[in-house]
């Protein structure tokens, strides 16, 4: 068979699946109000990931005691996502750890290595994608700048969903983007819902919808329809380079409110955020779904800071800001509160280097406060 049929066919399989994907698209929801037993999944990742994570999960030992101890929450370890693990098995996600996985509610989860190159997916994708974790939510703050910015970012569709199902013909390679209309309405809706319930007024979409016309245009075109039931939320639609000036740009940066994004468009724009916030290592981020949730910190396993041994001196107020979320999320408001308030006022600066404090003592700091 020619090349070019060889690929056509390896085409029309990933169509195909991508029907069977939305068709199976269940939306029912967890509702932890009501939930008598919330497990709490605890996956400690790659580098710098046990570092932080265990720091984080002495912070939520002592949140959430008394639950723990009647029973009501259960902190389960989760063994095997390590990339030692993965790469021996040839697996993103090894198929007992998403087993395991799959009897939590919620995870936290530490920082995972993405082998770069190569076939093997990021841990991080195949579990949003198994676990269906649309809404990439992601707050930045910075007060006395007066920035309250929310992304949320799509999740399980745009250039990653196939993004290790690309084609090679010889001298040249062709990657897939994926827009659907189910899969954005209700990344559009979860965002719109945000901005009602928080008494936000504004709700910007930014996409490349002027080059990527079809699967940014069908982005854009659905936020719209979702954002006539809002009629109270303004919207404007900005293309993501010049939003990524906005960010930089004081004369306007601190009247964005909602920003609604792709998936890539959302990976990069999230990032600058937190630069502009004080860097990657100081931002939470939320994984959605209807059934699950996971909680990550927005930054990677940092294998630079195990190479020059500072592994010690790893920022852990990402994953606790996710871990707030994540409390916030499974409806333990005032342990919630408790830890951002402690986030809030802790003075300690960890700089990632041997001239801030240490992971361990910013923790204890934390654990002081609450
Ligand atoms: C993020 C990360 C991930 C992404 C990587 C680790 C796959 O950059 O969560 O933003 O690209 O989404
Ligand atoms: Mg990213």
């Amino acid at each position: 068979m020619r090349e070019v049929d060889i690929a056509c066919e390896k085409f029309r399989v990933l169509l195909e699946e991508q029907l069977q994907r939305i068709a199976a698209i269940n939306s029912e929801k967890t509702d932890f109000t009501t939930k008598e037993v919330v497990t709490i999944g605890i996956i400690d990742g790659d580098g710098i990931g046990p570092i932080i994570m265990s720091q984080a999960v002495r912070v939520l030992e002592k949140l959430l005691a008394d639950e723990i101890a009647a029973g009501k929450i259960v902190l389960k370890h989760i063994e095997g996502l390590t990339i030692e693990n993965r790469l021996a098995l040839n697996q993103p996600v090894p198929t007992d750890v998403l087993a395991e996985i799959k009897t939590c509610d919620v995870l936290l989860k530490g920082p995972t290595t993405t082998p770069m190159g190569g076939t093997m997916e990021s841990a991080n994708v195949t579990l949003r994608r198994e676990l269906d974790l649309y809404a990439n939510i992601r707050p930045v703050s910075i007060p006395e700048k007066n920035i309250d910015w929310m992304f949320y970012r799509e999740n399980t569709e745009g250039e990653y969903v196939l993004g290790s199902r690309g084609v090679e013909l010889p001298g040249m390679a062709v990657d897939f983007k994926v827009t659907t209309d189910v899969g954005t309405r209700r990344i559009a809706r979860a965002a719109f819902d945000y901005a009602r319930n928080n008494g936000k007024t504004r709700l910007s979409i930014v996409t490349k919808a002027n080059i990527m016309k079809k699967t940014d245009g069908k982005f854009t075109a659905i936020c719209h329809e979702v954002a006539k039931d809002y009629p109270d939320i303004s919207v404007d639609d900005w293309y993501i380079d010049i939003m990524t000036a906005n960010l930089v740009n004081e004369a306007i940066r601190d009247q964005f409110q909602v920003v609604l994004l792709p998936n890539l468009s959302g990976d990069i724009i999230t990032d600058e955020a937190a630069q502009i916030q004080g860097g990657v290592g100081t931002a939470g981020s939320a994984n959605i779904g209807d059934r699950f949730a996971m909680f990550e910190a927005i930054h990677g396993s940092a294998p630079r800071l195990i190479e020059q041994g500072l592994a010690d001196y790893a920022n852990p107020s990402s994953i606790m800001k996710a871990e707030a979320m994540l409390l916030r999320h499974i409806c333990r408001t005032a342990a919630a509160e408790k830890l951002e308030s402690a986030l809030d006022t802790c003075t300690l600066k960890v700089t990632g280097d041997r001239d801030g404090a240490t992971c361990a003592a910013f923790a204890d700091a934390i654990m002081a406060l609450i």
